[in-house]
């Protein structure tokens, strides 16, 4: 592989934006964020989730991994040497949430793992991502994990209870120590899928304490459900440090939209399935600030 996905986040670090990594469940999935990353000229990270594995299995992954490493590879002289370029795309597994299924993925041929002890209490989370963590380093995989709890929409929560979910600060720094992460999933008001009428309450605040201490340790921040955040906060949200958002629900949502709309020839449908994640991934490309930055 020409780059791993903390080069990517490297490179965001030092250029001030952020990377997307888009959840991918077939083909045309996978198509739509590699077309959009060479149109755009952007970095990227296709993302698998658990239960799309478990029904694309093995040849999701492969599908990945070829795609990656075929998007727009090219030869270039620079300073009178020959330079391999290519568009960057990396293959991420996401929320790896039981240690017997890390295991096997890790076999099986991706750039990063988000390990999620999430649910797990705080000590235990440290002994399950160290755990997968060094086996993970090892294979020179990158790992994000997550501290703190992450809230569904569904769930009727008291304030203290949602308050008790965020990151915490002083945990945070204990959990990198201990656990040798790469990259940190935050906890800080974001949440999968939709976000209650009024959008998303972020406590940025939060965000500017767990990056001034991650970004001494090399550590990159993440966010989760990035669909449905509104562009000014994301704008805000990648000042504060975030280099990694996940994007799943709008992209989804486009898909969804697109098959059922009446259609009679199924390349036809594949296509235009295609074409409709495409400029969600584009237009996120473009609002973290990737784009152009291949
Ligand atoms: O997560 C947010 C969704 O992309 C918004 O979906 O337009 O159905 O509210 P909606
Ligand atoms: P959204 O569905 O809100 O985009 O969240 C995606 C995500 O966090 C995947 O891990
Ligand atoms: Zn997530
Ligand atoms: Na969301």
């Amino acid at each position: 592989r020409l780059w791993s996905t903390k080069e990517l986040l490297l490179n965001a670090e030092n250029g001030g934006y952020a990377v997307g990594a888009f959840n991918v469940y077939n083909l045309e999935g996978v198509q739509a964020v590699v077309a959009a990353a060479e149109e755009e000229q952007s970095p990227a990270i296709l993302q698998i989730h658990p239960s799309a594995l478990k029904q694309g299995g093995i040849p999701l992954v492969a599908c990945c991994i070829s795609a990656a490493e075929q998007a727009s590879v090219g030869l270039i002289l620079l300073s009178g040497e020959l330079k391999l370029i290519q568009v960057p795309i990396t293959v991420h597994f996401d929320h790896g949430n039981s240690k017997q299924e890390l295991m096997e993925v890790l076999e099986m041929g991706f750039d990063s793992v988000m390990v999620d002890g999430s649910h797990l209490p705080f000590e235990d989370n440290v002994s399950y991502t160290k755990f997968i963590s060094l086996l993970a380093n090892s294979k020179n995989m990158m790992v994000e994990a997550e501290l703190g709890r992450l809230s569904g929409t569904e769930d009727d929560l008291t304030v203290e209870e949602y308050e008790a979910r965020l990151t915490d600060a002083d945990q945070a720094e204990e959990f990198i120590d201990k656990t040798g992460i790469d990259a940190l999933a935050v906890c800080i008001g974001n949440v999968h899928g939709k976000y209650p009428a009024g959008g998303p309450n972020l406590r940025l605040e939060l965000l500017k304490d767990l990056y001034s201490l991650s970004s001494k340790k090399g550590v990159y921040l993440v966010l989760h459900g990035a669909s449905g955040v509104p562009r000014e906060l994301v704008k805000e949200c990648i000042d504060l440090g975030v280099r990694k958002f996940n994007v799943n629900t709008e992209v989804r949502k486009a898909y969804m939209e697109s098959i059922s709309s009446p259609q009679k020839d199924l390349v036809q449908v594949m296509a235009s399935a295609k074409e409709a994640m495409k400029v969600v991934v584009a237009e996120k490309m473009h609002l973290f600030g990737s784009a152009g930055k291949a």
